[in-house]
């Protein structure tokens, strides 16, 4: 009798621990590199909001901004190893991967607005592109909008002769690389999390990124000038971990899709917004002087940038190239 009651006592703990653990929480790390108040930091929030609602719990959402987690990269390690299962990286730190085509969103000049930006993230390239990604482990759900760069440094940019021997901190991305040689200066890549500081002890003499990423790093608190030039574009696709994402309940997973949608919508929506706002703000410090070019100095740009793109074919593909170029091109005059 004795043994009876105990075999049921034990019985039923397993019981309990097994229901806590059919009941604990599924796990999302999700890990980025700006600060929560930018247009990616508002959409993974809005993300998290939505997922863990949509789920009713049965899903948690951390998300860890600022690289408080990890640095650039890292971060791709991390989420190949299932340390984090979710990033959204900006579309230059693909290269490192073996993903290269990627580096087409970094050509200068080459969407001529967010609507040819658009056609080509909803269409057909921006599904060939996130296919290339699931032999690395990786799937990816969406692409995130923030902005057009532009250019900062301690001394008036201008025109191209004012990058003569400047160097300027880039993201890893070749293409950025020859756009900065391009422009007669010296690229440096480094990691986002040092930039603030490699900007106020010289180690770089300027940088490229929407306003948004520019004020939220407080980089206008060391950079006198900053030139409206609008040259490249600065996107994200937002990753899993393959292996996590198929291993999921197929609910659930469907639940995460709904959210991710509406917080992709959401973050696309404000991105612009974000920017213009960070301008007032850097604007409103008097710290930084904005400038805006002129048609003749862009046109100088322009001009001593085109070589990038018969550059890079080789690295990118001349086909994915053209095919950016048709769907630009398709909404000229519209
Ligand atoms: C950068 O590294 O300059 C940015 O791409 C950071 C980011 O994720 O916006």
């Amino acid at each position: 009798m004795k043994f009876k009651s105990l075999l049921l006592a034990l019985t039923a703990a397993a019981l309990v621990s097994g229901n806590a653990l059919a009941q604990a929480p599924i796990i999302i790390k999700f890990s980025h590199v700006v600060a929560g108040d930018t247009p990616k930091g508002k959409a993974a929030e809005r993300f998290k909001e939505l997922g863990e609602k949509a789920t009713k719990g049965r899903v948690k959402i951390e998300v860890y901004p600022n690289s408080t987690l990890y640095k650039d990269k890292e971060e791709m390690e991390a989420l190949q190893l299932g340390a984090v299962q979710m990033l959204a990286p900006s579309l230059a730190k693909f290269g490192p991967l073996g993903v290269k085509e990627f580096e087409v969103f970094d050509l200068p000049y080459i969407f001529p607005s967010k609507a040819a930006l658009y056609r080509v993230t909803e269409g057909p390239v921006g599904k060939s592109l996130m296919k290339k990604l699931e032999p690395k482990g990786i799937t990816g759900l969406a692409f995130w909008d923030n902005g057009f760069k532009d250019m900062s440094a301690n001394k008036p940019l201008h025109v191209p002769a004012d990058f003569k021997g400047m160097k300027m901190r880039i993201q890893s991305s070749k293409v950025l690389d020859a756009q900065m040689r391009a422009l007669g200066a010296n690229p440096q890549v480094m990691a986002f999390s040092e930039v603030y500081q490699a900007l106020q002890t010289g180690v770089v003499d300027g940088t490229e990124n929407p306003p948004s990423n520019l004020y939220t790093q407080k980089m206008h608190e060391v950079q006198k000038h900053l030139t409206m030039s609008e040259h490249g574009y600065l996107g994200y696709a937002v990753i899993v971990n393959k292996k996590f994402w198929d291993g999921l309940p197929a609910d659930i997973r469907g639940q995460l899709e709904g959210a991710m949608k509406d917080a992709t919508k959401y973050g696309n929506a404000i991105a612009q917004q974000e920017n213009d706002k960070a301008i007032a703000e850097v604007k409103k410090s008097g710290k930084t002087t904005i400038y805006n070019l002129t048609d003749k100095e862009k046109a100088e740009w322009r001009k001593a940038l085109q070589p990038v793109q018969k550059q890079m074919e080789d690295r990118i593909g001349k086909d994915i190239i053209a095919e950016v170029n048709k769907e630009a091109a398709a909404l000229d005059g519209k």
